[in-house]
C-alpha cells in the first residue's frame, strides 16, 4: 500500500506509522496543478488509513515548496484550489509535520503553515513574498501566520516579502524547531516519532487565538498609516492588511474566503501581470546565444582602469564580491585621490555601523592601488572606466594589448563610444567587450554587456559570469551610441522637454512621472547626476545635429549660469543649504518663459495623462526602434534594463510589457497624433507598424528561436 498515493511529483512512502509524503516537482517544487492533486491523494490515503498515524511532509532536490506555480496565474483555474488542500490537511484526524530543508515561500509556507508541526533545518528560507508579484498570501497566509508568529511580525514578513532564516523563523515561532543537518526526511522523521511517542496532540493554527486584538488592530493601523505612504500605488499591500485584519476580528472560516476574494482580485490587477513579468523577464535576460555555444572563461582576477567616479565604484562592487582587484591610474596622486574613493564607501559604511575597522580591512587587503600597467600582465580581467575621449580609452587599451596575458578579457565602461573602433585597435579584437555600469556602480543592479561584433562568445559568457559573481542584473546589448538604456532615455528626454517648451513647467512633469510610479522625474534625475554631463554630451553633438530637428535650448540656459544640480545647490530646483529634495525655482521658469517667448510659442496646457502619453510613446517607439536593430535581443530586455537602471516602475513591468498592456495600436496612434506637430520627432518605429499590422504585441517576441 506504500506507494498507492504516489503521482509522479508527489511520492509517498511508509515508514513505520509515518507518511513521507515528497514533492518532487522540479525545479523549486511549485504548487502545480499534479502537485495540488498529488497532496490531496496523499492527506486522503493517511485520512483512511488506520495504519497511519502522521505524515511528514517534505521536498525534494533544493526547495520545500517554493509557492504557487507562477506560470499558472492568469491562466483557467484547475480543481483542486490549494485551500481545499490544505483545509482537509489541517482539520484531518492525522499529525501532519512539515520538514523544511530550503525555499519554503508563498503557498509553501502556507503549506507549512496548515501543518501541526513546524521543523526547519539551517538552510530553510521562510516567506511569505507574494506582494512582490502583485499579489498576497491566497492559500491561508493571512490568517494563520499572525495566529502563529503574531499580527505585527506576520504583517511586516508579508509587506517586506522578506525571506528569512531557520534561526529567525525559530525566534519568531513560525517553527517550532531547528534540527541539525540537511536530509529532510531523517530529520522529519526523528521529530515526527518524537511527537507520536510525547502523544503530542494535533494542535491546528486555526484554533491559536489572537491574544490582546485591541493592540494588534492599532499595530494594524500603525502599519497601515506607513503603507498608505510608500505603496505609491501598488495595490496588494493594503489588501494584505485589511485581509490581517480579518484575522483578528474573526475565525478562520470567515476569514479564509475573504482572503480568497482579496488574492482573486489582486489576481486581476494589471500590477500583478507587470511585476509577473519582471520576476521571469529577471531570469530570461542571461539567456543569451553565446552562452549556449561558449562557457566562460577564468575569473579570479581584476583590474580597473581609472579610480574616478566609476572606477571606484565598479572597484567596490568586485571588492564586496570577494574579488582582488588591481587599480591603475595616472600618476601617484591619482591614484591616492583613487584608493581614497574607495576607502570613502567604506567609511561610509563604518559611521552608519554597517562595517567594522577589522571588515574594511580585510576587505582593503585585496586592493591594490598602482601607476604601472605591468602590475596587471596576469589578471583575468579588466575594466576601463577613464575619461569618456576615444583617444585617451585607445591609449589605455593599447597598453593593455601588450602587458595582458593571453586571453585576458578587455571591457571598456564607455557610455557611448564606439567598442568597435575600440576593439579595432588592437591586436586582439576578440577579446574587447563593453561593461557599461551604472552609478554609483556598486549599488545599481544594472549591467549593460555590450557585444561588439569580433568578440569571442566565450568573452560574452566570462561578462555573464562576472555580472553573476557581482550580483547585477545583466542585459546583453549591441554597439551604438547610448546602447539600451541611454539611446531610449535621450529620446524620451526630448520628448520631455517639448512638452515644458509647450507648456507644461518641469515641475509638473516631474510629478507626472512620479505619479506614473518612477521614484523621480527626469529633471530631477538631471540635478541629481549633474546637469554638466548632459551639458558637455549635447556640445560635442552639435555639430552633427540634425539642423531641422527640434532643439531646446532650456538647459544650456540653465547650464550656462552654472546650476548643475545637488552638488551646485542649484539646478532645475533650488537646494538652499544643501537640501536633498529641491524646491521648484521661479527663476528656471522664467527661462522657461523666456525661450518660449523666443521660439514664438504660446504656451498650452498638459494634463498628468498626456504628459506620461507622449513620455511612453516616445520611450516605446525608440525601444521599438533598438529592437528592430538588434541593439535588443527581446523586449524583455529592455524591460530589465528600464527596471534596474532607470527607475521604471517594476509593477508595469518595464516600457515593452507596459505597451503590451495599453495595447500597441494605441501607442501607434497616438505616434501618428503627434506626428501632425513634428513629423520629424515622431517616426513611428517600422517594426511598430508592423507588429501592428500582424495584429501581434511584443511579447510575442520575447522567445529566442
Ligand atoms: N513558479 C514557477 N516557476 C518558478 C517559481 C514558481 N513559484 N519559482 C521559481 N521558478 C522557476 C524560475 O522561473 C526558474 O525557471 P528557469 O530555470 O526556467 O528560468 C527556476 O524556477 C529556478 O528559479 P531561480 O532561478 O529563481 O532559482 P534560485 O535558486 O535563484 O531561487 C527561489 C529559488 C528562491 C525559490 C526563487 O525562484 C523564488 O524566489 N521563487 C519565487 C517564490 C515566490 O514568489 N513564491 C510565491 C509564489 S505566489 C504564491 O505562492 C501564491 C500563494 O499564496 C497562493
Ligand atoms: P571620472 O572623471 O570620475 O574618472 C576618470 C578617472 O580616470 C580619473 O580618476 C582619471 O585620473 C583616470 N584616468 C584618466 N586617464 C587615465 C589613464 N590614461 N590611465 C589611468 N587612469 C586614467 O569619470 P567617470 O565618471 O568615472 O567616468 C569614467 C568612464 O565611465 C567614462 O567612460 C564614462 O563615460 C563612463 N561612465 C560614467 C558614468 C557616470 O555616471 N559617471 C556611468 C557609466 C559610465
Amino acid at each position: 500500500m506504500n506507494s498507492e498515493a504516489s503521482t509522479p511529483v508527489v511520492h509517498t512512502r511508509l515508514d513505520g506509522s509515518v507518511l513521507v509524503v515528497t514533492i518532487d516537482n522540479p525545479p523549486v517544487n511549485a504548487l502545480g496543478v499534479a502537485v495540488r492533486s498529488g497532496l490531496l491523494q496523499a492527506v486522503e490515503l493517511a485520512h483512511n488509513s488506520p495504519d497511519i498515524q502522521a505524515v511528514l511532509l517534505v521536498g525534494k532536490g533544493k526547495a520545500f515548496i517554493a509557492g504557487a506555480d507562477i506560470r499558472e496565474f492568469g491562466k483557467p483555474p484547475m480543481p483542486p484550489s490549494l485551500p481545499q488542500v490544505l483545509e482537509l490537511m489541517e482539520t484531518g484526524s492525522k499529525l501532519v509535520v512539515a520538514a523544511i530543508h530550503g525555499p519554503a515561500l508563498g503557498g509553501g509556507l502556507e503549506v507549512a503553515l496548515a501543518a501541526h508541526y513546524r521543523l526547519a533545518l539551517p538552510a530553510a528560507k521562510l516567506g511569505l513574498p507574494e506582494v512582490n508579484l502583485g499579489l498576497l498570501p491566497g492559500a491561508g497566509g493571512t490568517q494563520r501566520a499572525p495566529r502563529v508568529m503574531g499580527v505585527k511580525a506576520a504583517t511586516e514578513l508579508m509587506l517586506s516579502g522578506k525571506h528569512i532564516s531557520a534561526a529567525e523563523a525559530l525566534e519568531s515561532g513560525l517553527v517550532d524547531r531547528v534540527a541539525e543537518g540537511s536530509d529532510p526526511e531523517q530529520a522529519g522523521l526523528a521529530y515526527v516519532n518524537e511527537l507520536l511517542a510525547a502523544k503530542a496532540p494535533i494542535r491546528r493554527t486555526r484554533d491559536i487565538a489572537i491574544a490582546d486584538k485591541a493592540a494588534a488592530l492599532a499595530e494594524l493601523d500603525a502599519l497601515q498609516a506607513a503603507t498608505a505612504k510608500k505603496a505609491r500605488g501598488l495595490f496588494s499591500p493594503l489588501k494584505i492588511i485589511e485581509c490581517v485584519r480579518h484575522a483578528v476580528e474573526l475565525p478562520l472560516e470567515e476569514g479564509l474566503p475573504r482572503e480568497r476574494a482579496a488574492f482573486l482580485e489582486c489576481l486581476e490587477s494589471p500590477q500583478r501581470t507587470g511585476l509577473i513579468h519582471a520576476f521571469f523577464a529577471e531570469r530570461e535576460v542571461v539567456k543569451i546565444p553565446e552562452a549556449k555555444a561558449a562557457g566562460p572563461r577564468a575569473l579570479n582576477t581584476l583590474a580597473v582602469i581609472g579610480g574616478g567616479t566609476m572606477g571606484a565604484g565598479i572597484t567596490v562592487a568586485a571588492l564586496d564580491a570577494g574579488l582582488p582587484v588591481i587599480m591603475i591610474e595616472r600618476d601617484a596622486e591619482s591614484i591616492a585621490r583613487g584608493r581614497a574613493n574607495v576607502e570613502k564607501v567604506y567609511d561610509g559604511l563604518i559611521a552608519k555601523g554597517r562595517l567594522t575597522a577589522e571588515g574594511k580591512a580585510a576587505i582593503m587587503a585585496r586592493y591594490t592601488g598602482s601607476t604601472r600597467y605591468d602590475d596587471i600582465a596576469a589578471v583575468d580581467l579588466v575594466i576601463e572606466a577613464v575619461f569618456e575621449d576615444i583617444d585617451v580609452k585607445k591609449a589605455v587599451f593599447k597598453e593593455l594589448d601588450r602587458v595582458c596575458k593571453p586571453g585576458a578579457v578587455l571591457a571598456t565602461n564607455t557610455s557611448y563610444l564606439d567598442i568597435n573602433a575600440i576593439a579595432d585597435s588592437i591586436s586582439r579584437p576578440q577579446d574587447v567587450i563593453g561593461l557599461h555600469f551604472f552609478s554609483p556602480a556598486n549599488i545599481m543592479k544594472l549591467l549593460e554587456i555590450v557585444v561588439p561584433a569580433k568578440v569571442s562568445p566565450d568573452v560574452v559568457a566570462t561578462a555573464f559570469d562576472l555580472a553573476r559573481k557581482l550580483k547585477k542584473v545583466p542585459v546583453r546589448a549591441g554597439v551604438c551610441d547610448g546602447f539600451i538604456g541611454n539611446r531610449i532615455l535621450a529620446v524620451y528626454k526630448q520628448a520631455a522637454d517639448y512638452i515644458m517648451e509647450d507648456g507644461a513647467s518641469p515641475y509638473e512633469i516631474d510629478e507626472a512621472v512620479r505619479g506614473f510610479g518612477y521614484p523621480m522625474g527626469p529633471f530631477q534625475v538631471t540635478d541629481l547626476a549633474g546637469g554638466d554631463i548632459g551639458w558637455a554630451t549635447r556640445k560635442r553633438k552639435a555639430a552633427t545635429r540634425d539642423p531641422n530637428a527640434r532643439y531646446v535650448e532650456v538647459a544650456d540656459r540653465v547650464c550656462e549660469r552654472g546650476w548643475f544640480g545637488q552638488k551646485t545647490g542649484r539646478g532645475f530646483y533650488l537646494y538652499p543649504q544643501g537640501a536633498r529634495v529641491g524646491q521648484p525655482d521661479p527663476e528656471v521658469l522664467a527661462i522657461v518663459d523666456a525661450e518660449r517667448a523666443r521660439k514664438g510659442i504660446t504656451p498650452r496646457t498638459f494634463t498628468p495623462e498626456e504628459i506620461m502619453r507622449r513620455y511612453m510613446a516616445a520611450m516605446i517607439n525608440e525601444g521599438a526602434n533598438v529592437l528592430n536593430e538588434g541593439i535588443a535581443l527581446r523586449p524583455l530586455d529592455i524591460d530589465v534594463t528600464f527596471l534596474y537602471g532607470y527607475g521604471f516602475p517594476r509593477h508595469r513591468g518595464g516600457p515593452m510589457k507596459y505597451a503590451d498592456m495599453v495595447g500597441l495600436e494605441t501607442i501607434l496612434n497616438d505616434i501618428t497624433t503627434f506626428a501632425q506637430e513634428d513629423p520629424l520627432f515622431w517616426k513611428p518605429s517600422p517594426l511598430l507598424v508592423k507588429l501592428v499590422q500582424e495584429g501581434k504585441n511584443f511579447d510575442s517576441l520575447n522567445t529566442l528561436a
